[in-house]
């Protein structure tokens, strides 16, 4: 098992391009089902989410292959397979995309329920709910989805919470359904926009992403692509928040400012300095950081992916902060192993109180989900002394080569064997 070992107390300075979304790029991979012919993906991040999809499809007939790290090239034609029961299913919660892209395509799909990060409960009622509307049959035994429609039909849907998983899960049900779609009370984040777009280039009818009514009108199929997915917004986060923990000053390029809005405002606040050009941003932190009230919510507001992150940021902030997470019922189990670091943070259901300046300390501490994994990074990167991360393979999900980024902005973090001395 792989460690991740930090020796705090440098500041970042420098520049770094931040990679492919993830939590796009987890979605336009299992689209892939949908066309007839060939894709050529750009700008993928390589992590382990990626690899164990593009694994997925192939087992599915899918013929893939890598041009290079970040460009996928995949021909759908003669994918036949529509059961997904595979153990990389099973790694990672985005597997339910493989739902929509079969059921859209085949009229039937059964793919082993998903798993992901384990933060709560973590439904797919919403989901369930979409595909029934568009006249599907569906029901979970021996641990798999299982959908089956002789005929996929348009359907107003209004869903109940703006599920980011449900409503790119209908969009991609929707593409050859006959009629329209209309998914109301739809999630906005910017990767529900990039999925959108991606079916819209192979001739899809997707109209009012990004905003809460989408609209799908079914088409009889779709053709090749070549296509670049958005960079990602919450990788981006974390480096501006790393910079801001360490009083450094980071410049991340290849973003979309527009995306990082709400946590340049938040930074802002606590008094650093975000100057934004046309694909840039430069973060530098503030001598004294002040303390805030953050709460999580929905696109365009502070995302929940970049809680944990910021929670550190606020124990190293002087005065009280209130973080309250909105969107999750448990996405707090990290504030054990930020303990071991001393940091002073109190938790009342979905609202943590942090007590700041904490002076941390270095500690071996556990990463317990991928953010989680992140926000220890930060923390590591903030105390005196060693710290050393376990369970690195959920950093792994979300960040490729977390390590050669940060070693690059000054930090002295290495990835070491477990029976390595650290
Ligand atoms: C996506 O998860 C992301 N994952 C998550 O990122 C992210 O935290 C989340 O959206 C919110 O932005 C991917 O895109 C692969 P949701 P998802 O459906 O789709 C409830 C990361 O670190 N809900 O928007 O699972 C749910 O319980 C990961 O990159 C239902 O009640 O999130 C939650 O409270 C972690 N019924 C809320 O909605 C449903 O059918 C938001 O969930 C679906 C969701």
């Amino acid at each position: 098992m792989e460690r991740l070992v930090i020796t705090g107390g440098r500041r970042l300075n420098g520049e770094i391009s931040v990679n492919g979304a993830k939590n796009a790029a987890v979605a336009i991979i299992p689209a892939v089902i949908l066309a007839s012919g060939v894709c050529v993906i750009e700008n993928l991040p390589y992590i382990e989410d990626v690899v164990s999809l593009v694994d997925t499809l192939t087992r599915l007939g899918c013929k893939c292959g890598f041009r290079d790290r970040h460009t996928l090239v995949a021909d759908s034609s003669g994918v036949s397979e529509t059961q997904a029961a595979f153990d990389s299913v099973r790694k990672l919660r985005a597997s339910y995309y493989l739902v929509g892209a079969l059921l859209g395509r085949f009229g039937e799909a059964s793919v082993t329920l998903p798993g992901g990060c384990n933060f709560g409960t973590r439904p797919i009622d919403q989901h369930i709910k979409g595909f029934e509307a568009l006249g599907a049959e569906v029901r979970i035994e021996h641990g798999q989805i299982i959908a089956k429609a002789a005929k996929l039909r348009g359907a107003p849907i209004y869903l109940d919470v703006a599920s980011v998983g449900a409503t790119i899960n209908i969009m991609l049900a929707a593409v050859f359904a006959e009629g329209t779609t209309v998914i109301d009370n739809a999630a906005k984040e910017p990767h529900v926009v990039d999925c959108a777009n991606f079916l819209n280039i192979m001739g899809a009818r997707v109209k009012g992403a990004g905003t809460d009514v989408i609209k799908i009108q079914g088409v009889p199929g779709l053709h090749d692509c070549e296509y670049t997915i958005i960079p990602d917004q919450i990788e981006c986060g974390t480096f501006m928040i790393a910079a801001a923990a360490t009083g450094g000053r980071v410049t991340l390029k290849n973003i979309i400012p527009k995306h990082m809005d709400s946590i340049s405002a938040k930074l802002s606040e606590m008094g650093c300095s975000v100057r934004e050009g046309a694909d840039f941003l430069t973060v530098e932190g503030a001598e004294r950081l002040k303390p805030v009230t953050v709460k999580t919510m929905v696109y365009p507001g502070f995302p929940t992916d970049l809680q944990p992150q910021m929670t550190v940021l606020l124990c190293v902030a002087g005065g009280t902060s209130i973080v309250k997470e909105t969107v999750f019922d448990n996405r707090f189990q990290y504030i054990t192993e930020l303990r071991r670091l001393g940091c002073d943070v109190t938790i009342d259901g979905r609202v943590a109180v942090v007590e700041g300046p904490a002076k941390l300390t270095g500690a071996d501490v556990t990463a317990t989900d991928l953010r989680a994994g992140a926000a220890l990074i930060i923390g590591g990167l903030c105390a005196d002394g060693a710290t050393s991360i376990g369970n690195v393979k959920y950093i792994d999900r979300g960040y490729e080569t977390i390590e050669h980024n940060l070693s690059s902005l000054g930090a002295d973090i290495k990835r070491v064997r477990a029976e390595e001395p650290t």
